[in-house]
């Protein structure tokens, strides 16, 4: 059955108030199939938690014009009716409710003293009332859905999750997708998993194993008790490049900071990780970022996991990130995917979550040759030979019942 027109008029009302434009022939359609005050309510809803008026209201609060062609909405706008009609309308429209007496009198007046009728529906669209009625409406309109995986191979879906990518910056690093590399990932990943367990306290105290001076250390003492800096600070680490095992650390740590740091919340020591020469229970944290593998094969990296759990507190986080390979041919100082599972498969130690290990199933990617040239980006999957690789990142929790 045909619409009637007082009801095909009502629906484009609708549509010119919340969207600035006509429904199209479908929506029209679809809309004046059953038309009840219900389904006037519901074509409000949808129209108002829709992503199109969401950009409309943006640009009202930004004090941008929200319509590519604001001549076209104002002609359409003006089909709504007589002023006093508009008025009503909009305020139903935007505000839920019937127009007050003093409502009606001051927007009338202001259509009569020259004002658009744009003007009307962007002083309602960015009044406080409307926003709490908004709110009320469609709560959940504004939150985008965002990767919150901890523990997984080093994903690029976190360069999309604000909440992440504002630690990156934190870190003073860049966001730019162009530069997405492994370690700016295990930084702002360890940050980001040790805050949503919970553990990222200003009492907490921290150990970090094969620390070398990486920058994740200044930026934990800015915001934990205490924080150790355990390395051998020997060897190759010493030359290779980075010098991330550089002994020069031990005595003067502020050279190697990137940002003003709270000196004291912050101590370096020789120590192998292997041995770890702290009492039982000492840490909330214990991480290891990139090292393990270096310990010499899966002997020592089990060794070294082992003693992480028993200074860790019952209940504390311990928090890796070594070479996962993906394919080709095992080699020196990467793990298999059955390696890393004998790795953390230890008493008193249990996966926060399960690994997604599946992150390279859903992505293009460019192993980068890491013996031709290292320095390209993005660097989250890398190979040496036939040896394709990449990071894997992995939280977990010591028993909370003494073993
Ligand atoms: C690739 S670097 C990583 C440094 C730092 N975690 C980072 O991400 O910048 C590996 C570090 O492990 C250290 N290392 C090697 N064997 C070690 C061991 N048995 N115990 C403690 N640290 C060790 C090296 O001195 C070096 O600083």
């Amino acid at each position: 059955m045909a619409a009637e027109p007082a009801t095909v008029c009502l629906i484009d009302d609708v549509f010119w108030i919340i969207l600035g434009r006509a429904p199209s022939v479908i929506e029209a359609r679809e809309e004046s199939r059953s038309l009840t005050p219900d389904s006037m309510r519901t074509l409000r809803l949808r129209l108002l938690a829709s992503p199109e008026f969401l950009q409309i209201r943006d640009a009202w609060r930004e004090g941008r014009d929200p319509y590519a062609d604001p001549h076209r909405v104002e002609r359409g706008l003006s089909s709504v009716g007589t002023p006093t009609e508009f008025v009503s309308r909009a305020y139903e429209c935007l505000l839920g409710r019937p127009v007050d007496a003093g409502g009606l009198a001051h927007y009338v007046d202001a259509i009569a003293g020259g004002d658009t009728r744009r003007q009307i529906l962007r002083a309602l669209g960015s009044s406080d009332e409307f926003d709490r009625h908004h709110l009320e409406l469609a709560p959940q309109s504004d939150v985008l859905l965002h990767d919150t995986q901890l523990c997984e191979l080093a994903n690029p879906a976190k360069w999309d999750n604000p909440e992440w990518v504002s630690i990156l910056r934190s870190l003073g690093l860049s966001d730019d997708k162009r530069s997405m590399h492994r370690k700016p990932y295990e930084f702002a990943q360890l940050v980001y998993g040790c805050r949503r367990l919970g553990v990222l306290r200003e009492d907490a105290h921290i150990v970090s194993v094969g620390a070398g001076h990486e920058l994740v250390l200044y930026w934990l003492a800015n915001h934990v008790r205490r924080v150790v800096a355990t390395d051998m600070y020997e060897g190759v680490w010493q030359d290779v490049q980075g010098r991330e095992g550089d002994p020069d650390v031990l005595r003067r740590p502020e050279d190697y900071a990137p940002f003003t740091y709270r000196k004291d919340h912050l101590a370096f020591m020789r120590m192998d990780g292997r041995h770890l020469e702290f009492a039982d229970g000492t840490f909330d944290v214990a991480y290891s970022l990139s090292s393990i593998e270096h310990f010499g094969g899966l002997p020592g990296a089990a060794a070294t996991v082992h003693e992480m759990s028993r200074v860790l507190k019952p209940g504390g986080i311990l928090a890796l990130a070594t070479e996962y390979v993906l394919s080709g041919p095992p080699h020196d100082e990467t793990f298999q995917p059955g390696e890393i599972a004998q790795l953390i498969d230890q008493p008193g130690l249990e996966l926060v979550q399960p690994i997604d290990d599946r992150v390279y199933q859903r992505y293009t990617y460019a192993a980068i040759d890491l013996y031709r040239n290292p320095y390209q980006t993005p660097h989250m999957v890398v190979r040496f030979n036939d040896t394709v690789f990449t990071t894997v990142m992995i939280f977990l929790r010591r028993a909370r019942t003494d073993r």
